[in-house]
């Protein structure tokens, strides 16, 4: 299996992205969880990861907090549409299974310095700060990492928090920027993916129809934050984000793209945070991301709801 960490802001699209990883142990081994403030505050992520980890029944997880502010800004949260908690839709009791010892960048630091090079993938869900700060403390990580994987920015589809920029590089420009020329293979999946996973209500009704308690919980959750899209955008249902990330490295065939460069907006205010893609290969600057475009949905709704099955 693919040993991943998964570093995330639970936020519901992100506790499907962890319940599919769960679900899929001959595919995926998650070495730990790592909390970052993002969709909420830092103490309810690390709580929701939590949370997500017992409702799969899976409470031998590793859950770290980390960075509870962005590098150099204030925190921008996303209440308006993941609700209070982050995790509105499902009561889910508050869980009882530990927080691990220690921050969040140490894990990552220590995971990368002492797994052999090249073993260890990290999928972001959320802002970058957690991988940026490893990344500034031990520069010595950074050639250790496989892969990074993670849902953020746009390029046709631009923004969903500001006109031009996508939510979990708007909240940290600063460290996306500095993931993003890192050097690590990058495997990006914009709102141009995840725009197409939408949550039609067929979808929503196979999830509750697994029956579980998982099954119904999603249901719940895709309820919950479907009306913030379904108003906003008139859409006809809310784009599943995260799990695109997890989906990937079950089933990379179900996605497409292009090998481009990618640069940061972190100077001006109007486009802050914006993905600036090299699509058309106007420059010369370096491919340093394969930016994903396509998307197989009913692959990737087949493939959630037959492993959210599982668990
Ligand atoms: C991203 O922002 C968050 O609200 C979601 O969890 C997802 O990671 C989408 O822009
Ligand atoms: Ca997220």
């Amino acid at each position: 299996p693919r040993r991943i960490i998964i570093d995330t802001d639970p936020g519901q699209d992100d506790a499907v992205a962890i319940l599919l990883a769960l679900a899929s142990p001959a595919e995926i081994e998650i070495l730990g969880i790592t909390a970052v403030a993002g969709n909420v505050p830092l103490e309810l992520t690390a709580k929701n990861a939590r949370i997500i980890c017992e409702l799969a029944r899976k409470p031998e997880t590793k859950v770290f907090a980390g960075c509870d502010r962005p590098l150099d800004r204030a925190l921008v949260t996303a209440e308006h549409v993941h609700g209070q908690t982050g995790l509105n839709g499902p009561e889910l009791p508050d869980p009882t299974m530990p927080l691990q010892d220690g921050h969040a960048v140490d894990f990552i630091i220590d995971t990368l310095r002492t797994e052999p090079a090249g073993t260890v993938t990290l999928c972001p869900l959320g802002p970058l700060t957690n991988i940026a700060t490893a990344f500034r403390r031990a520069p010595d990580i950074v050639e250790r990492v496989q892969e990074i994987v993670l849902m953020g920015g746009a390029y046709f589809e631009v923004g969903n928090i500001t006109p031009t920029a996508e939510f979990n590089i708007y909240v940290d420009p600063a460290a996306a920027s500095e993931v993003f020329a890192a050097g690590v293979p990058l495997v990006v999946m914009p709102l141009d993916v995840t725009h197409k996973a939408l949550v039609t209500p067929d979808r929503n009704d196979s999830f509750r129809a697994i029956g579980s308690r998982v099954g119904i919980a999603v249901a719940e959750m895709t309820d919950f934050f479907e009306r913030f899209d379904k108003e906003k955008y008139g859409s006809d249902g809310a784009p599943l984000h995260d799990p695109c990330v997890t989906a990937y490295l079950i089933r990379p065939e179900l996605f497409s793209g292009r090998h481009v460069n990618v640069e940061i907006e972190t100077q001006s205010e109007l486009t802050m945070g914006m993905t600036v893609a090299d699509w058309w290969g106007v420059t010369d600057r370096p491919k340093n991301a394969l930016f994903m475009g396509g998307l197989d949905a009913q692959g990737y709704f087949d493939l959630l709801t037959e492993r959210l099955a599982r668990l």
